[in-house]
């Protein structure tokens, strides 16, 4: 009897390293556990027969191992069939065949897109891109542009300074001032275009921003004329607004350039037949320009009997309304997603 008491302590043992060793990976190897170790056929049930042959002294303990050794099954039975159950329940929330969500790209903005199309067309035709500071010295932006110390445009009603007297500092008023540092930094030939966005002190209304976006150009070589500025301005206007475009010049003033004009495109809303937004005229003004000042290209170190250029600026809303028709300026700086979202070509 003391053999068959220890056979069956053996037994044990050897069937509680089995279960624990037991690997149980999926539901089909749970099922075999469960078949093994706890059904009705199962080592332990077998086990649990042999009780009976046991004397009565002995039972106590050895019933207890059995016990232990049931629960041992069943703990590990449990535990993997609602492992295996919760990932099963993962497993079918996902639905593979369900077809893919559809993802929405932004847009450009448009102010961006003519932007980028601005500096292809000059690209084309060999300019470079250059970039300046936006808080500016009073030299880039005004003096060394030719600006009179009492000239109205440095007026508190203009610009937005930073700091009056000795270190004066403003935001710049227009991307002429890049220009300038481009003339200090490098001598002759230069072909450059300088878009950016520029700050001027006016009440926001439809027709007017405090803040708006230029492209300022520059050509300075031997022999620069007036008509290469015309050619190179007619380029431009047909490149952007059409083969058919036409320009027009009319004279006007800024103090950097001498002779100066301002440009008119033709109207391409109407062809020129006249509408509201050219006011009947069949012209739309689009930009200023003019051959630099001597005394320009000599304060930022050029000499101006050797080189001549000339210099244009334009601002990008402005195209910008031309080409897509936005009647109000503040459109552009609202971020409605509404407008927003009708500007979809590609960069
Ligand atoms: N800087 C001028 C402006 O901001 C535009 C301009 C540039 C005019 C170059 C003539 C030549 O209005």
């Amino acid at each position: 009897m003391v053999d068959f008491c220890q056979n069956m302590k053996e037994k044990i043992k050897i069937l509680s390293a089995e279960i624990e060793n037991f690997a149980i990976s999926n539901l089909q190897e749970l099922e075999n556990f469960r078949i093994k170790f706890i059904g009705t056929k199962g080592s332990i049930k077998e086990l649990f027969n042999d009780l009976k042959s046991v004397p009565n002294e002995e039972k106590k303990e050895i019933g207890q191992l059995m016990n232990g050794l049931r629960m041992l099954a069943e703990d590990k039975y449990n535990q993997f069939k609602s492992n295996l159950e919760e990932a099963n329940n993962k497993a079918e929330l996902i639905d593979f065949s369900r077809p893919g969500e559809d993802f929405s790209v932004g847009s450009h903005h448009p102010i961006s897109l003519v932007r980028a199309e601005i500096i292809a067309i000059f690209n084309r035709i060999g300019y470079t891109v250059s970039e300046g500071p936006e808080i500016e010295d009073d030299w880039h932006n005004f003096s060394a542009l030719n600006f009179p110390p009492e000239h109205p445009a440095r007026d508190m009603q203009d610009t937005f300074f930073i700091e009056k007297g000795e270190n004066e500092m403003a935001l710049r008023t227009h991307t002429s001032s890049v220009q300038v540092r481009v003339m200090e930094n490098q001598q002759p030939p230069i072909r450059t275009i300088s878009p950016g966005r520029v700050y001027r002190n006016e009440a926001i209304s439809a027709r007017a921003h405090c803040f708006f976006h230029q492209v300022e150009g520059l050509y300075i070589d031997k022999n620069v004329s007036f008509a290469d500025l015309k050619q190179t301005l007619l380029h431009f206007a047909q490149e952007m607004f059409g083969e058919k475009a036409q320009i027009r010049l009319r004279p006007s003033y800024f103090p950097f350039t001498e002779p100066s004009a301002e440009v008119d495109v033709s109207c391409s809303i109407c062809n020129s037949k006249g509408c509201n937004v050219c006011k009947y005229t069949g012209w739309l003004e689009i930009l200023g320009c003019g051959m630099v000042d001597p005394n320009v290209l000599e304060a930022a170190g050029i000499d101006s009997k050797v080189y001549t250029g000339f210099a244009f600026g334009m601002g990008i809303e402005r195209i910008t309304q031309l080409k897509y028709k936005v009647n109000d300026l503040r459109l552009y700086s609202e971020n409605d997603i509404r407008f927003l979202k009708q500007f979809t070509s590609v960069l």
